[in-house]
């Protein structure tokens, strides 16, 4: 599933708020206003910016590491054999992978265009 737009206001998506929900520690919708306005303009977003600091507050896995491990299942079951990747990591928007048996620059660049397109354009897809 792709990152949504979550407050229009600020042009805030929902990748960019867990974002901040997860490196600067917001827990609430006061936080996340003051840090970022999410939230902090006509206020039609707070009902979603709540129920998502819920969900980030309660879950073990984060919806977004959910989300890039679904569309990296279909962009290696379409790389040619004997492609390997592997998700190493991901911190907020940052994805590490590690690219096997068949590491060339132009599957490198075919994966991070997919991840991106499938997740969210502003991903930063790193290869270690
Ligand atoms: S949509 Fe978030 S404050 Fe308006």
């Amino acid at each position: 599933m792709a990152a949504r737009l979550v407050c229009r206001c600020m042009g805030l998506s929902s990748l960019q708020i867990e974002k901040l929900v997860r490196d600067r520690g917001l827990a609430d919708l006061t936080s996340l206003a003051l840090e970022a306005g999410a939230g902090a303009g006509c206020g039609t977003c707070r009902p979603e910016l709540e129920e998502m600091l819920a969900e980030l507050a309660g879950e073990a896995v984060p919806e977004s590491l959910r989300r890039v491990e679904t569309a990296l299942l279909g962009v290696a079951a379409r790389l040619p054999p004997p492609t390997e990747v592997e998700l190493r990591s991901m911190d907020g928007l940052r994805v590490e992978l590690h690219l096997a048996r068949n590491d060339l620059p132009e599957l490198r660049a075919l994966i991070r265009e997919r991840l991106c397109k499938l997740v969210c354009t502003e991903l930063e897809v790193v290869f270690r």
